[in-house]
């Protein structure tokens, strides 16, 4: 098995066995999706009216349904089948129509190049990285824009230090390319419990502008959002510890001409 084949298919592995976790865990509230990155994504998206956009690694679909609410029209792939079955039941409530499909967000077979204006994808760049933007560069339209959040990569680089109230993060491999796994990723429980343990690719910053360039976009904005201080209240502890070091890491970019 090749390189691209065995992220895909650790991607798939976990994402499955994860997704009644992950789908719990965000319902919950409180996370930092909410305090910050979805209210950075939001404003990074901007204006998706009339736009026929693909959502690349959708989850649960909160993304798809928000940008169809928006006015665009919404075709959303994700590689685990429990995490679309929980997007058609979300999208079904919201009163959205979107063409859910299962798929790899690094090997678009059933959808031809130049298909969309416009592509998003929150948290999943981290599984395949050059792969995933060759494959969004290739169904985006020339000019069309990427908009993309992940985990900031100096997250993954080190281990928690300080107090256990006050952890604070210590610097520790950034440079260290390659698979990483952790723990307790979605707030935990059992540190023993491999249904928490989360496998991930570590990038650093500058692989992810290299990986866009060689993949023919141009960056129009990188962001590192500070938490949304609307969302304080949800969790003021987790608040105050995103004031302090970046939590994400958010892109667009815009597709050369070919
Ligand atoms: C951390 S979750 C984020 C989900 C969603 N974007 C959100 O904001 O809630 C990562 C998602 O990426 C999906 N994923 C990972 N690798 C993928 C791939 N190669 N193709 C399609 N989906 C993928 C997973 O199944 C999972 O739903």
């Amino acid at each position: 098995m090749g390189r691209e084949e065995d992220y895909a298919e650790i991607a798939r592995r976990q994402c499955e066995r994860t997704a009644m976790i992950y789908y719990a865990f965000r319902k919950r509230g409180g996370t930092a999706n909410d305090l910050v990155e979805m209210p950075a994504m939001k404003k990074l998206i901007g204006d998706v009216k009339g736009k026929r956009l693909l959502d690349a690694g959708c989850g649960f679909g909160s993304y798809s349904i928000y940008c169809a609410q928006q006015g665009a029209t919404v075709t959303a792939v994700d590689i685990s089948p429990t995490m679309i079955e929980l997007a058609h039941k979300e999208a079904t409530e919201a009163g959205v129509d979107i063409d859910f499909r299962i798929g790899d967000a690094t090997n678009l077979k059933d959808i031809p190049r130049d298909t969309f204006e416009m592509a998003i994808s929150s948290i999943v760049a981290c599984f395949n990285m050059p792969l995933f933007f060759k494959e969004i560069g290739r169904v985006l339209k020339a000019a069309g824009s990427f908009c993309f959040s992940d985990v900031h990569p100096i997250l993954g680089s080190g281990q928690k230090a300080g107090s256990k109230k006050d952890p604070a993060r210590l610097v520790g491999r950034y440079f260290q390319r390659g698979l990483r796994t952790s723990a307790n990723v979605f707030g935990k429980i059992d540190p023993s419990d491999e249904d928490y343990h989360w496998q991930w690719e570590q990038y650093t910053l500058g692989d992810y502008c290299t990986a866009l360039r060689q993949a023919g976009f141009l960056i129009e904005a990188l962001w590192e959002p500070e938490p949304d201080p609307a969302t304080r209240h949800l969790n003021p502890e987790l608040y105050e510890r995103a004031r302090r070091y970046p939590f994400f890491v958010l892109i667009r970019a815009i597709k050369m001409k070919a």
